[in-house]
């Protein structure tokens, strides 16, 4: 069984979009990513405190904007129009959750599309099922640039394999499941849900097992084939009142007994993570060379 260092594998993307980077600021453009957070969720404030630490670190600015849990879907539109507008601001991101009163796709489609870095906008949604060019999500892009990594360093075929997702959320599972179907990948997708009535009977049949449900420790090894890739999305705070923070991170996944049966693992923390970041990092400056 091998753990699969996201961090060590995010730095190759990462040197990558600091080196554009510094190519475009000898230009005189500066890539820079507006950031949105609204309320105080601890989780949302680590994410977003991370991804601003990754962009300084390669040269990207950002654009640090922070709302109160009270803030009115009008004002995070009419701040949205002007980011939108705004020549020095290539990326927004607006980070999720949002607080129950505003309506995430309201807000998500306000974002212009050639700024929309997370893509979530429906039409980088559906360029991406088309197979068009457009922002990819950057979690199941990650995703798929650990798969093809794996793939091209070791001995395992992602095409024809069976990949079973738990999870059918817009961030993570569903897209996923399309970018994992597409040709250039040509994986067979099953997506289980909170719906599915035998969940087990699912996951013993993946080559490839995908856990982004939000629960933490779901998926057991008993749950898990002998030799599958497990890739672990969970990132879920547990208390533990012992630790220095009160809390540790768990997985989706019951790292030790999967671990006796996978032949590859992400960790929870420094798997899939590291890979989203390096990911938004990529789109930013993608963003950034199209122009505003
Ligand atoms: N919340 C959880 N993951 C993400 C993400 O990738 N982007 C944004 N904006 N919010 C999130």
């Amino acid at each position: 069984m091998t753990i699969i260092d996201g961090k060590t594998m995010a730095q190759k993307v990462r040197e990558d979009t600091q080196q554009r980077t510094a190519a475009l600021k000898k230009k005189g453009v500066t890539p820079c990513l507006a950031v949105v957070l609204v309320g105080e969720d601890p989780s949302s404030l680590s994410y977003v405190t991370g991804k601003e630490k990754a962009l300084a670190e390669v040269g990207i600015d950002s654009r640090d904007i922070r709302l109160t849990a009270n803030t009115t879907e009008e004002v995070i539109l009419s701040l949205i129009a002007r980011l939108n507008a705004d020549k020095g601001v290539h990326g927004i991101l607006v980070q999720l959750p949002l607080p129950r009163h505003i309506r995430e796709s309201v807000v998500i489609d306000a974002i212009a599309p050639k700024k929309d870095v997370d893509g979530f906008h429906p039409i980088s949604v559906g360029n991406m099922v088309l197979g068009k060019k457009g922002f990819l999500p950057c979690t199941p892009n990650g995703i798929v640039y650990m798969l093809k990594e794996i793939e091209r360093k070791l001995a395992f075929s992602l095409s024809g394999a069976h990949a079973v997702i738990v999870g059918r959320s817009n961030i993570v599972g569903r897209p996923l499941g399309i970018l994992l179907s597409q040709k250039s990948v040509n994986a067979t997708i099953t997506i289980c849900h909170t719906g599915t009535r035998n969940l087990s009977e699912m996951t013993l049949q993946a080559d490839i097992l995908i856990a982004a449900a939000g629960k933490p420790a779901l998926i057991t090894g008993d749950m898990v084939k002998n030799g599958a890739v497990v890739i672990d999305v969970g990132v879920n705070r547990v208390s533990v009142p012992t630790a220095k923070k009160g809390y540790r991170l768990c997985g989706d996944v019951d790292f030790d007994s999967t671990a006796k049966k996978a032949s590859f693992i992400t960790p929870v923390p420094g798997g899939v993570g590291p890979m989203t970041i390096a990911m938004l990092l990529r789109n930013v400056v993608d963003a950034a060379e199209m122009g505003t």
